[in-house]
C-alpha cells in the first residue's frame, strides 16, 4: 500500500465539476451565451423537477488557519444588510430572465459563516428570495453553522422558513489541532448546537471532520469519531485537508509543511477513521461522505440516484443550479459561470444591473460524456461506456490509464466499463482522472489542485 500511496499521490481535482474550473475554455465563453443557457434550462426543468439555490455568505469574525473556503474575516456585522441586498439584487437580475417563478428544490446557504449573520436578517434574505419564487414539492433547504456562534433563534429563524438540515463545522476536538488551525470550539458547543437542532425540530444534523490536519495523528481523529459517535450525526463530512496554500492568500501559513502528517500517514489516518466510522453504524455514501441508512443520501445511493455538483453530494438532481454572491458557482448544464471573487466588484456589478459573473465554460459534445463517466464513478463508483462512439477516439488514451489502475487492483476493467475495487476507493480522485481528457491533453505548468491522498 505505501508504493501505492507514493504513486498515486499527486495533484488531483474533487470533480465537483467536469470540466474542472483551471480548464474551462474562457474564450468561447460569453455574458450572452451564459444568460441563454439559463433561460434554456429553466424552461426545460423548472416544472418538472425546480431549480436549486446556492447562496454564499463570505463572512466570518476570525480566520480558521487551515480554511481553503472563499471568505472575508470581519468583526464588523454592519456588513450584513448591503450584503444581503445585493444577493437580492442579483436574484433579481435572474428572476427577471424567467417567464415564471423559479420553484426552488433545493438551497443551501454556504460561506464563509452563514451563521455570522443576524437570524433577523437571515431572514430577510430568505423572504426576499421567496417574493420571487416559491417551494417546489419535497424541497430540501440547509445551511452551513459555525457552533461557535449558531443560536436558537438562528435555528428557529431557518426551520420556520423550510430548513430541516443543518451542517456543522468540527473538524477536530484535540486541543493541539485546534489551535494550531486557530479555531478553538470545545465538544460542549458542538453538543449544544446539535441538540438544538434535534429540539427544533431539524431531521438531518451534518458534522465536517478533517483528517490530515497539522499535529493530527491516527490516535486525534479515533478521538474525534468517537465524540462524534456520541452525537450521532446522520451524515458526516470526512474530508482529506486540502493543502493549497498557494491559493489562499493570508490562509493555510500558520504552520509548516513539516507539521502536517504524511501521505502515508494520511492514508492510515482515512482507513483508521472509515473503520471506526462503519464501526459506530455509518455507510460511505462516496468520496468523502458517511450517512446513517435512514438519511437520504444514503437511500439515494442505495437507489442510484446520487448527484454531485457544486455543493458536493446530493440527492436530488435538479439541471439549474444557480449561485448567488461572491465566488459562487452556477450550473445550467450546458454551462457553468463563476461570480466575481471581490466584495466590492460584486456590489458594483449588480448595483449596475450586470449578472456579476467574470468566468465561465460551456460544454462541447465530448466534456458531457467525460463528465456522465467522472459523475458515475463519483457517485456509484462504477461506470459503462458501452458502444459510445463519440469517446471511441480517445478511448484507448483513457483504457490505458484504467489499465495501469487494475493492475494495481485499484479498479476491475471490462471491455465494456470499470468499476472502483474496494482497495481503489481512497483513490477515487485518481480513478476519475483516468476519464480527464483535459487534463491528459495539457498537464498543468502550475500548482492547481491539492494532492488526492
Ligand atoms: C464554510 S465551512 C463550514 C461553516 C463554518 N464556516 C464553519 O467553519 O463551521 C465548510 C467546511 O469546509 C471544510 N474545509 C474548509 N477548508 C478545508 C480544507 N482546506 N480542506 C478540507 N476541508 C476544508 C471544513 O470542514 C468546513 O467545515
Ligand atoms: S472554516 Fe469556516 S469559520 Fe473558519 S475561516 Fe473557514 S469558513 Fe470561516
Amino acid at each position: 500500500m505505501r508504493n501505492l500511496v507514493q504513486k498515486y499521490n499527486v495533484p488531483g481535482p474533487r470533480y465537483t465539476s467536469y470540466p474542472t474550473v483551471p480548464y474551462w475554455d474562457l474564450d468561447t465563453f460569453s455574458g450572452q451565451d451564459w444568460k441563454n443557457s439559463v433561460r434554456e434550462s429553466f424552461k426545460e426543468t423548472n416544472e418538472k423537477e425546480g431549480i436549486s439555490l446556492y447562496i454564499h455568505l463570505p463572512f466570518c469574525e476570525s480566520l480558521c488557519t487551515f480554511c481553503g473556503c472563499h471568505k472575508r474575516i470581519t468583526k464588523r456585522h454592519e456588513v450584513e444588510n448591503p450584503y444581503i441586498s445585493h444577493v437580492l439584487k442579483e436574484w433579481d437580475l435572474y428572476c427577471n430572465l424567467f417567464p415564471n417563478k423559479p420553484k426552488i428544490k433545493e438551497l443551501h446557504l454556504g460561506g464563509g459563516t452563514p451563521t455570522f449573520f443576524s437570524p433577523e436578517n437571515l431572514g430577510r434574505l430568505i423572504k426576499g428570495i421567496f417574493k420571487r419564487a416559491e417551494r417546489a414539492e419535497g424541497y430540501e433547504f440547509s445551511f452551513e453553522g459555525h457552533p461557535n456562534n449558531t443560536t436558537k433563534e438562528h435555528l428557529q429563524t431557518l426551520f420556520d422558513l423550510g430548513f430541516r438540515r443543518v451542517s456543522y463545522g468540527v473538524q477536530d476536538y484535540n486541543e493541539k489541532v485546534q489551535k494550531a488551525i486557530h479555531r478553538i470550539q470545545p465538544f460542549e458547543n458542538v453538543q449544544k448546537v446539535t441538540q438544538w437542532a434535534r429540539e427544533i425540530g431539524y431531521t438531518s444534523v451534518s458534522h465536517d471532520i478533517i483528517f490530515g490536519l497539522p499535529f493530527q495523528n491516527v490516535a486525534d481523529v479515533a478521538h474525534t469519531i468517537l465524540k462524534t459517535k456520541e452525537l450521532k450525526p446522520d451524515r458526516l463530512a470526512f474530508y482529506s485537508y486540502a493543502h493549497v496554500p498557494w491559493l489562499k492568500g493570508n490562509g493555510q501559513r500558520g504552520y509548516q509543511d513539516a507539521d502536517l502528517p504524511t501521505a502515508e500517514e494520511k492514508r492510515i489516518q482515512y482507513e483508521k477513521g472509515k473503520e471506526l466510522l462503519v464501526e459506530v453504524g455509518y455507510s460511505e455514501i462516496g468520496m468523502d461522505h458517511f450517512a446513517v441508512t435512514g438519511d437520504s443520501l444514503y437511500k439515494a445511493m442505495e437507489k442510484g440516484s446520487l448527484h454531485r455538483n457544486f455543493m458536493g453530494y446530493t440527492a436530488s438532481k435538479t439541471q439549474l443550479m444557480l449561485g448567488l454572491g461572491v465566488s459562487a458557482i452556477s450550473d445550467s448544464w450546458s454551462g457553468f459561470a463563476q461570480n466575481v471573487k471581490s466584495l466590492e466588484e460584486y456590489g458594483h456589478l449588480v448595483d449596475n444591473n450586470i449578472i456579476p459573473i467574470y468566468r465561465g465554460h460551456m460544454l462541447s459534445e465530448e466534456d458531457k460524456i467525460i463528465r456522465k463517466h467522472i459523475l458515475n464513478i463519483m457517485c456509484t463508483f462504477k461506470t459503462n461506456w458501452g458502444k459510445e462512439p463519440e469517446i471511441l477516439g480517445e478511448l484507448p488514451l483513457i483504457k490505458e490509464k484504467l489499465k495501469e489502475l487494475s493492475l494495481d487492483g485499484l479498479v476491475s476493467l471490462s471491455d465494456t466499463g470499470v468499476s472502483v475495487t474496494e482497495k481503489g476507493r481512497p483513490f477515487v480522485r485518481n480513478i476519475a482522472m483516468a476519464f480527464d481528457l483535459l487534463l491528459h491533453r495539457k498537464e498543468p505548468n502550475t500548482r492547481l489542485f491539492s494532492m488526492t491522498i
